[in-house]
């Protein structure tokens, strides 16, 4: 555990606001993983050659590294994703479950320049434990993590509670561990029709609780949804 009193913190006040025209094509499905790497890898300006990525899925924080980096592994427990993901002489994929206890054993403490974890820590069955696993790797973090206010709406008109934690809960225990900037991150994504919204939430790879829902509730949530879009929240942790 880290020592929360020599945590220096700052929350950003900017909220981004963005709007798809329209979310309805294979591609749209990860509009708004695209939008948060982005951001993610926009604050990094100390250009690390030794990147672990964790969760890295088909490759958005590879793809979008502009800088040399000699040295990349990405886990992910989907070989359907590493199958995709962007393969060199750089790159290690690694097929592993992050929750798995042993899953970061083989790391050498300051074997990586930074940590990047873009849109899956959400994933986490306890992520105070995964968060105290990675600060114990000694590099500097960059990590986006959806919040309970993603689907916000949908869930007070289903009347269920999200599955995801708070971003309070999140910032929180991310200040035990590292000296940060944390961001919050607002989206819209706008469609045409209900129908295109709830396929674009049974397929982004979002935990959006709608699972849970029977087929009765389901119906009464695409009857009476208020809004023609979704809304996310992802916090960044981001340290220098
Ligand atoms: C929403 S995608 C994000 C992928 C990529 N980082 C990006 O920003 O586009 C989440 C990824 O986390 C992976 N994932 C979820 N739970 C995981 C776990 N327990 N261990 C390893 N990977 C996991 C999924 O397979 C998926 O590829």
């Amino acid at each position: 555990m880290g020592n929360h009193d020599s945590t220096e913190t700052q929350m950003s006040n900017n909220i981004h606001v963005s709007f798809s025209k329209n979310a309805k094509t294979y591609d749209d499905y990860n509009i708004v993983q695209n939008w948060v790497v982005k951001e993610l890898i926009g604050q990094i300006v100390d250009q690390p050659a030794s990147i672990l990525d964790i969760g890295c899925g088909s490759g958005a924080v590879y793809k979008n590294i502009d800088w040399q980096c000699d040295h990349f592994v990405a886990i992910d427990f989907a070989q359907t994703m590493l199958d995709i993901h962007p393969q060199d002489d750089k790159t290690i994929l690694l097929l592993k479950d992050f929750n798995d206890p042993d899953c970061f054993d083989r790391f050498q403490s300051g074997e990586f320049d930074r940590i990047i974890s873009a849109s899956a820590l959400q994933w986490a069955n306890d992520l105070d434990d995964l968060l105290g696993k990675i600060k114990r790797l000694h590099a500097p973090v960059s990590l986006a993590i959806f919040t309970s206010r993603t689907f916000r709406t949908l869930h007070q008109t289903a009347t269920i509670s999200s599955p995801l934690r708070s971003l309070d809960e999140v910032q929180t225990l991310a200040q035990n561990y590292f000296s940060a900037n944390y961001t919050q991150l607002n989206y819209q994504l706008h469609f045409s029709s209900v129908r295109d919204m709830f396929r674009y939430i049974k397929r982004s790879g979002v935990n959006g609780g709608t699972e849970r829902l029977s087929y009765k509730q389901m119906r009464y949530l695409m009857d009476h949804y208020p809004l023609d879009y979704l809304e996310f929240e992802i916090l960044l942790i981001h340290e220098e």
